[in-house]
């Protein structure tokens, strides 16, 4: 299915001012330094667009979940990485509203591009508060609003609800990009389609789990995610974390899956046949791979063990379309990311395989991964909850919103 909503290619937008909400919401390192632009340089194939076009660009977004004005989340950081990244200067205005704004923009010229200040800073923004998306038309004067921050499109904000309501509203074309990827690859896939799933909770990602039991012809399970899975099938887990108050949602999953493949279920949702363990959760911890049945009372699993890996490499190179959400171990330490490491491995070089990787904690890991910044994948998704909601099948109020193509 194409996409449903006019995007930037559709309207007259030459030479206009356009307002495009990003998603900048960057990761910090500890000194609060950018540590990863994926989103940032995701977002330039839009820009460089309207910057061909003679726009006058003005761009919003936020950054973390300050309370109130909080200079730790200020995008003044992220204005001086995309003056770098578009080679050409990106005026900074610290604040999204008010007199400071306008001046800015009448000021500039065409091919102009001006970063407003988190627009988190002020609570109207989550709040979805029409007044204040008025304010920001007002200010910025905008012709066009553009869409183009994928992941905060599961939020229905007033930079990504009640601005549309104000200013007439297309897609860019990073979410563009996604929606067809990943929609894509849930509704018409080449099969085999293998879903990854990792990560620490079942709770987080039910309903991605539950469309896959649909749409997948394999489903893997890894992380601490996998714990839950094992104790419910009677694996006597240590001391691993799991998810005690999962078994309704589990006996859900296992009766959609038997109606779909009988008694195939366990060749169908795979799950670990050894873990990795340690005794404690620290850098120095030896990694131990373990039979489910040698699981000791104090032993963490916190890897999918060998055995295990070598299955789901084998797994994957069967595979026409791999859709991977969720480390599958504890992989911020070296010793417990072999599982992911082998998968993000085995992605890498099977061009052959569409490999879409769900955003967030595991694009995180595929970009530390890879020396070639992501591209080793076929998509790194940008999104982490709208990711998620958008394989579940849900309908995203960031998109909902925007002009409808068939009109
Ligand atoms: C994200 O990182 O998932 C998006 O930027 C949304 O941020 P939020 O979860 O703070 O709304």
């Amino acid at each position: 299915m194409g996409f449903f909503k006019l995007t930037i290619r559709d309207v007259p937008i030459d030479n206009h001012i356009v307002l495009v909400r990003a998603d900048y919401n960057v990761p910090l390192d500890k000194d609060g330094k950018i540590s990863d632009d994926l989103r940032i340089k995701a977002n330039l194939p839009t820009l460089k667009y309207l910057h061909d076009h003679g726009c006058k660009i003005v761009v919003i977004s936020h950054l973390g979940r300050p309370e109130g004005r909080d200079p730790k989340y200020s995008l003044e950081q992220v204005a001086v990485r995309l003056s770098k990244l578009m080679d050409h200067h990106v005026e900074f205005v610290d604040d999204c509203i008010g007199d400071r704004v306008t001046q800015t923009i009448k000021k500039s010229g065409a091919h102009s591009i001006t970063l407003l200040e988190n627009l988190r800073y002020y609570k109207e923004e989550e709040a979805d508060d029409e007044a204040f998306a008025k304010n920001i038309a007002k200010s910025t004067g905008a012709r066009y609003f553009v869409q183009d921050g994928f992941g905060v499109v599961h939020r229905a904000h007033a930079s990504t609800h009640a601005i549309t309501l104000c200013i007439p509203s297309v897609a860019g074309l990073l979410l563009e990009r996604e929606y067809e990827t990943i929609t894509g690859a849930m509704q018409h896939p080449q099969r085999p389609l293998v879903a990854i799933m990792g990560g620490a909770k079942i709770s987080d990602k039910i309903a991605v789990i539950e469309r896959f039991v649909h749409v997948a012809d394999n489903i893997i399970i890894g992380g601490a995610m996998a714990n839950t899975f094992l104790a419910y099938k009677g694996v006597e887990m240590g001391a691993s974390m799991l998810e005690s108050d999962q078994t309704d949602t589990l006996d859900r999953i296992y009766h959609a899956a038997h109606e779909k493949v009988g008694d195939e279920v366990d060749t169908f949702i795979i799950l670990p046949q050894d873990v990795a363990v340690a005794k404690e959760i620290a850098p120095k911890a030896t990694r131990r791979s373990v039979g489910l049945e040698t699981i000791e009372s104090d032993d963490i699993a916190l890897d999918i063990g060998d055995r295990t890996i070598e299955h789901i490499v084998a797994t994957v190179a069967k595979a026409k379309t791999v859709i991977w959400n969720g480390t599958l171990g504890y992989a911020e330490l070296p010793e417990f990311a072999h599982g992911s490491a082998r998968l993000a491995l085995a992605l890498a070089t099977q061009p052959q395989t569409a490999s879409i990787i769900g955003g967030g904690d595991t694009a995180d890991f595929v970009l530390k991964w890879d020396n070639n910044g992501g591209k080793s994948f076929t998509h790194v998704s940008t999104g982490g909850g709208a990711s998620l909601e958008l394989m579940a099948g849900d309908t995203l109020p960031g998109i909902e919103s925007l002009l409808d193509a068939r009109k």
